[in-house]
């Protein structure tokens, strides 16, 4: 049996489907919808799943996933509780990096922007269309908060469902949404023998600018 805690002589083979600049779009966000869109035709679950890396005002770094819930020229956006560490984190350094990774087609996508709150007509409307059991779920739950146990969540979503079997809940004060504006997008497509394409897109002033990058 392999040792799982000695990963050395793990390699796994990428292929030879490449990043050309002669393929590239104008902007990064129509490559970034190119390739989002192969994520979900070839079945990578989750594949909307993001990496969110903060930084508290001392730069302490931290990473959780999200789920991007939209996106357009103005930004990627998703929603938690602003109470929570990332929402924290935000308040006091609002700028983030946001990270796909779709191992089916060996490829990761780097984003980096600033971030701002989006407007509370937005987090209304998401959260409305949420199911019962979600929006009770956020309700109940003041997120990154150390509890007890879980019976005390449970106690709490209980308590508001029953409050609330008929008439829906309020979107909670704490619960919003947050839209990063990407200036730094890098496209990574794994290649045979860490030969790897890396492409990056500055934002300088409007213009987007390319490079490529050794990997
Ligand atoms: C696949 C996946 C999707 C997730 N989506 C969200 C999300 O959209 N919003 C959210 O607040 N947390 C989401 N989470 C949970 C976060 O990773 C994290 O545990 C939570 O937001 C608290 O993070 P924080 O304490 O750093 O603020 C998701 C986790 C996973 C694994």
């Amino acid at each position: 049996m392999s040792d799982l805690r000695d990963q050395r002589d793990t390699r796994n083979d990428y292929g030879n489907v490449g990043l050309d600049e002669v393929d590239l779009p104008g902007t990064p966000l129509a490559l970034f919808e190119r390739w989002l869109d192969d994520a979900n035709a070839h079945g990578q679950y989750d594949f909307t799943a993001m990496t969110l890396a903060t930084a508290d005002a001392e730069g302490v770094p931290s990473a959780r996933v999200v789920l991007l819930k939209h996106f357009d020229d103005h930004g990627f956006c998703w929603y938690t509780d602003t109470e929570s560490q990332k929402g924290q984190e935000l308040a006091a350094n609002p700028r983030a990096a946001l990270l796909f990774y779709w191992p089916t087609l060996h490829r990761q996508i780097r984003i980096a922007g600033n971030v701002e709150r989006l407007p509370d007509a937005d987090a209304d409307a998401y959260f409305a269309s949420r199911p019962a059991g979600s929006q009770h779920s956020a309700a109940a739950s003041h997120q990154s908060r150390v509890i007890a146990n879980r019976a005390v969540l449970e106690d709490a979503v209980d308590a508001l469902a029953t409050e609330h079997a008929d008439n829906p809940i309020a979107r909670p004060a704490r619960w919003g949404g947050y839209r990063l504006q990407a200036r730094e997008f890098e496209f990574w497509q794994g290649r045979t023998s860490r030969l790897h394409d890396r492409i990056r897109f500055s934002l300088d002033v409007e213009r987007w600018s390319t490079e490529r990058l050794s990997p």
